[in-house]
């Protein structure tokens, strides 16, 4: 299949990326000339496990190539992937002035009929609304309009680009949803499943979803808060809740909120959407409401971690990004986090194996340092933000000799609470006790 992608960000370069490795005829198309001009000497914009080499194969064996020549992009191709940016507006809504801008320049280059997909997370009724545009333009071509959420993973895009749970194809026809089977001709011989629907489902799949996984984790951090309370332990109580295979084990891990560039946007926009349609969809505001609360208890476990003396003392912070295996700032808890501690004039001492660079572009008034000893250097507290894995087997006795007060308030629940205690360390974590007794029973 002859396939445009518009829109070389995440989500487009993956996209584009790991179709043309089914075997598909792929251009990718931006107006940014830079970074079109960087993809086509062979650098990637973002930092993605295995991204890179997928597009240089590919590119190598003619089957990707990218461009910033839309009107030829667009004549080219059967198929028509958005995959440009739907930001949230300030309402908590998002921004389709990109993809309106697309459905327009379709419109004005198609010379056929076109599959006409979106891969960008829009809001309920923007297939209907790209339809009309294009209707708009009188064209005499047939644009099919199709619904293909993404549910890549930051981190392991290409494994769930490759082996995705399910595939979700959204279709205003027969036609158009075969024709979307032989896109992804090699998932359907896999096996995976595919779920086939109308625009509108496919289009509210993708917000239930993330509005769910995002409420499970929220779900566990308000466990989290109770464990503290009485006595519990988060990480059992997510055991023994997950065995329960109507639960299920994953996205129960206790931490400091969520963040990235899909649960925050798309739990407000599914409330705004909700709103739009006259319905108060209670759990999703309260979800919204109750990660802002969460990552301000991780300030006050520091605080309290610090004996509440917060001015003039130095913290360490191992990780940056909202999760490990990305370099992505974006809604990370560590922003509000550090400008809290910063608050409460704290100096911060700071490293990420990946995400210091867009740190940067948001704080330029922390020190970077170049690895977690030098972090910890004269510290008076040692935050463990992101589980990366090279912070899971430290060297603590070079910890504690580097801080100043052997002290570590670990947000993600990577060490074990006894262990720390017997290294000599102050420990603070999420939700858990010191659970020495029974380990040792
Ligand atoms: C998510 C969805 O998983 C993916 O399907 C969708 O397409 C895009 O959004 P991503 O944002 O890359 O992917 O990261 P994910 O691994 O889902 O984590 C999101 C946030 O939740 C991170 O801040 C992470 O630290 C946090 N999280 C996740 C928890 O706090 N606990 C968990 O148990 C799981």
């Amino acid at each position: 299949m002859d396939i445009a992608v518009i829109g070389t960000g995440y989500v487009g370069l993956v996209t584009g990326a790991g179709l043309s490795d089914f075997g598909n005829d792929v251009i990718c198309v931006d107006v940014d000339v830079k970074k079109i001009e960087a993809l086509k000497n062979g650098i990637i914009p973002i930092y993605e496990p295995g991204l890179d080499t997928l597009v240089s194969k590919n590119v190598s064996e003619g089957r990707l190539r990218f461009t910033t020549d839309l009107s030829e992009a667009i004549r080219a191709a059967r198929a028509i992937f958005i995959a440009v940016g739907t930001p949230p507006k300030p309402d908590g809504s998002a921004d389709l002035r990109y993809v309106e801008e697309v459905a327009h320049s379709i419109a004005q280059h198609m010379n056929g009929p076109k599959l006409v997909i979106t891969k960008s997370t829009v809001p309920i009724g923007t297939g209907h609304m790209i339809e009309q545009i294009i209707e708009s333009h009188g064209t005499g071509h047939k644009a099919s309009i199709v619904s293909n959420p993404e549910f890549l993973r930051e981190g392991s895009a290409i494994e769930d680009f490759m082996r995705p749970d399910r595939v979700v194809i959204g279709a205003s026809s027969d036609e158009a949803a075969e024709l979307m089977k032989e896109v992804y001709a090699p998932l359907h011989s896999l096996e995976i499943p595919f779920v086939v629907t109308n625009v509108e489902s496919s289009e509210l799949i993708k917000y239930a979803a993330n509005g769910f996984l995002a409420t499970k984790i929220t779900f566990i951090n308000e466990i989290a808060a109770l464990c503290e309370k009485v006595g519990a332990n988060v990480h059992d109580v997510a055991i023994g809740m997950g065995l329960d295979t109507r639960i299920g084990p994953k996205f129960l891990q206790a931490g400091p909120g969520f963040g990235g560039s899909c649960f925050p946007k798309d739990t407000s926009a599914l409330a705004d959407i909700a709103r739009r349609h006259d319905y108060d969809f209670q759990i999703m505001e309260a979800v919204l409401r109750v990660n802002d609360a969460v990552k301000l208890r991780m300030i006050d476990k520091i605080v309290a971690a610090l004996d509440g003396e917060v001015e003039g003392k130095t913290v360490a912070m191992l990780g940056l990004a909202f999760k490990p295996e990305t370099d992505d700032m974006r809604d990370s808890p560590t922003i509000p986090i550090i400008q809290g501690l910063q608050k409460r004039g704290a100096t911060l001492r700071v490293y990420d194996p990946q995400a210091m660079d867009n740190a940067k572009k948001i704080f330029n008034d922390i020190v970077y340092c170049e690895d977690a000893y030098a972090t910890a250097d004269g510290a008076d507290l040692l935050v463990l933000a992101t589980e990366w894995n090279e912070f899971r087997a430290l060297n603590f006795e070079r910890i504690r000799k580097a801080l100043r007060q052997p002290s570590i308030v670990d947000l993600r629940n990577v060490y074990e609470p006894f262990r720390m205690a017997g290294l000599g360390f102050k420990y603070t974590s999420v939700g858990r006790v010191d659970d020495r007794r029974k380990r040792t029973r």
